[in-house]
């Protein structure tokens, strides 16, 4: 192979012949390369500014994103915790009860705790919803009419009041062949006032702030309120001291609607309650007794109440403590008993019941004790007017409401001890 050496001197222009030998690269001088190195680098430069500046922008973005979120996420998780009275103050201000969807919710929610007691128609236990006490009442199963009474009552319009047991849901529970009816409520640590006279002696105050509440919440069930968003009169029949809650603040709050009826006053008729329950004989005024009571007009319903609530306001003033003896140097007060303690056996029949209070129109005894203490021989007279034979005759509750209020202004700082 032929190899071809040449001596080429500078500047001169050798000729080589393109047969024979390969291309050299083209020369390229220093001049020529600066303004493309220029361009390459200030492309360069531009391209890192830009980047630089997205990602500045994108970072402010992304951390802004990261604080609506964080903003968001705190909020939701506000408003899907709610507290229980955040709810209903929300949702159901004109009391009419939380939607039944909510309630259904709260029900699945429910952490049972134990057992406080048990009624004719249910066990009522102590459970926690969100950690917030709650009382749920499970009916029996044969008690379904007493339930879905009891529910429909709840949430009627208007029903919520400080001296009404606060409702928060109703459910049913099915497994197919065997259903729990549950209802929720306010729990109230005191139970019922029944549990409370056993445990406790009263002053006057507390006397008249038990006695005052009580009356005021049977006096707005009764009440009717006109409007589009009206509440109905509601007569409450089965009244006694279980079937009223002790609240912390020393006021009653009424319960138990299993058997409660309402008047509809635009159409005039009484949606009698369909089940076949029947209130508490001890308690029955004497119309019911004696099957008197005129079941069409709706007021007799609301005067058998009031005899009930004469026995309670009895029951709660045999625990209010007076000073006694010749020189005032001591307490009395009566021992806790239920009405006609004295007269009736242990769950008395109707026959016994009649016996007593149509026949022999016998009430419960008035202690002497009582005569010497104003507020006791107030309540003493109400009670009287509360339970008179004839229904007619007795006190409306708001005309009790209204004497307890009274007195309750007047004596609310009488302390004995
Ligand atoms: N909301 C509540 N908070 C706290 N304790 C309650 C509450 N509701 C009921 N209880 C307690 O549970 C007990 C049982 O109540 P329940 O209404 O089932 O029966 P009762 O009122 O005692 O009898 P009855 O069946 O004749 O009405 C009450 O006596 C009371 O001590
Ligand atoms: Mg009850």
């Amino acid at each position: 192979m032929l190899q071809l050496h040449r001596h080429v001197q500078p500047g001169v222009a050798a000729h080589i012949p393109a047969s024979t030998t390969l291309a050299p690269p083209p020369l390229v001088s220093w001049d020529d390369s600066v303004p493309y190195l220029a361009l390459v680098i200030s492309l360069t430069i531009c391209i890192v500014v830009f980047l630089a500046v997205i990602g500045y922008v994108y970072l402010r973005y992304k951390r802004a994103e990261m604080s609506r979120q964080a903003y968001l996420m705190s909020h939701a998780a506000f408003l899907s915790r709610p507290t229980l009275d955040g709810l209903i103050d929300q949702t159901s201000g004109s009391g009419s009860g939380l939607p039944l969807l909510v309630q259904r919710t709260i029900a699945k929610q429910i952490q049972m705790d134990h057992s406080v007691g048990k009624g004719r128609y249910g066990e009522v236990w102590k459970a926690y919803w969100r950690g917030e006490r709650v009382a749920v009442k499970v009916f029996f199963t044969t008690e379904e009419a007493s339930w879905f009474r009891e529910t429909e009552i709840y949430q009627t319009v208007l029903m919520r009041h400080d001296n009404i047991l606060g409702f928060i849901a109703a459910d049913i529970k099915g497994t197919g062949s065997w259903t729990q009816m549950l209802l929720i409520t306010e729990y109230h640590e005191h139970g019922s006032l029944h549990d409370y006279l056993q445990m406790n002696v009263l002053e006057t105050p507390s006397l008249l702030t038990l006695a005052r509440s009580a009356a005021s919440g049977i006096c707005h069930l009764h009440t009717e309120i006109f409007g589009t968003k009206g509440k109905p009169a509601i007569a409450h029949r089965d009244v006694k001291s279980k079937n009223i809650l002790v609240k912390r603040n020393g006021e009653c709050a009424i319960a138990d609607f299993g058997l409660a009826v309402r008047f509809i006053s635009e159409t005039n008729e009484i949606d009698i309650a369909p089940n076949t329950r029947v209130g508490t004989r001890r308690y029955m005024a004497p119309e019911v007794l004696d099957e008197t009571i005129d079941t069409k007009f709706f007021d007799a319903f609301k005067m058998a109440d009031i005899y009930s609530l004469g026995l309670v306001f009895w029951e709660m003033c045999r625990r209010c403590v007076t000073v006694g003896g010749l020189n005032k140097n001591y307490l009395e007060e009566e021992k806790y008993e239920l009405p006609y303690y004295d007269m009736v056996p242990n769950d008395p029949s109707f026959d016994d019941m009649h016996q007593v209070v149509v026949i022999k129109k016998v009430r419960p005894a008035i202690p002497s004790r009582w005569q010497e203490n104003t507020v006791l021989l107030h309540l003493a007279q109400i009670m009287q007017e509360c339970w008179h034979e004839n229904p007619g005759v007795r006190l409306t509750a708001l005309r009790v409401k209204k004497s307890l209020c009274r007195l309750d202004e007047t004596y609310a700082n009488v302390k004995i001890v």
